[in-house]
């Protein structure tokens, strides 16, 4: 099981990639840091473009970047907003990504850059996910 000390260094590792965003647009940083069950932290960035639609969050580059290095599987979640003083949940399309490979009980913390953290599950985040039949488990 994660403790509060292991969750404290992902989000760590989310804060200090975040500083590596392109978001030249927004001037909104994003980092994330995927704990794989092996103990290995894969992070990503939000990488924005010119045609705005063509943004890709943190949160599915770091999963992106992790199964391209054949992680599949994942204990926890960190996700940095430092340009919010509030936390930042992940967007709609980032949620249902993260269910793609995260179970429910998942934990996953988010932050901006006051006092306030979020400490929640993907299945909080996500309820009532569907088409797992489609699934190859
Ligand atoms: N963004 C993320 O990286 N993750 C989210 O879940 C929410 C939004 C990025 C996209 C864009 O570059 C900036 O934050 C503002 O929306």
């Amino acid at each position: 099981m994660i403790d509060n000390n292991q969750m404290d260094q992902l989000f760590a590792q989310a804060r200090q990639i975040a500083d590596k965003a392109y978001a030249p647009y927004s001037k909104f940083r994003v980092g994330a840091a995927l704990l794989c069950q092996d103990g290995t932290v894969i992070t990503g960035v939000n990488v924005e473009n010119r045609s705005f639609g063509l943004t890709i969050c943190a949160e599915r580059n770091a999963i992106c970047a992790a199964v391209a290095k054949g992680h599949l599987r994942f204990a926890a979640l960190a996700i940095s907003t430092p340009d919010s003083v509030e936390p930042t949940g992940p967007c709609g399309a980032c949620r249902q990504v993260i269910s793609e490979f995260m179970p429910p009980n998942t934990l996953v913390r988010f932050a901006g850059s006051g006092e306030k953290q979020v400490n929640t599950t993907v299945g909080e985040l996500y309820p009532f996910d569907s088409l797992h039949e489609l699934m190859d488990k």
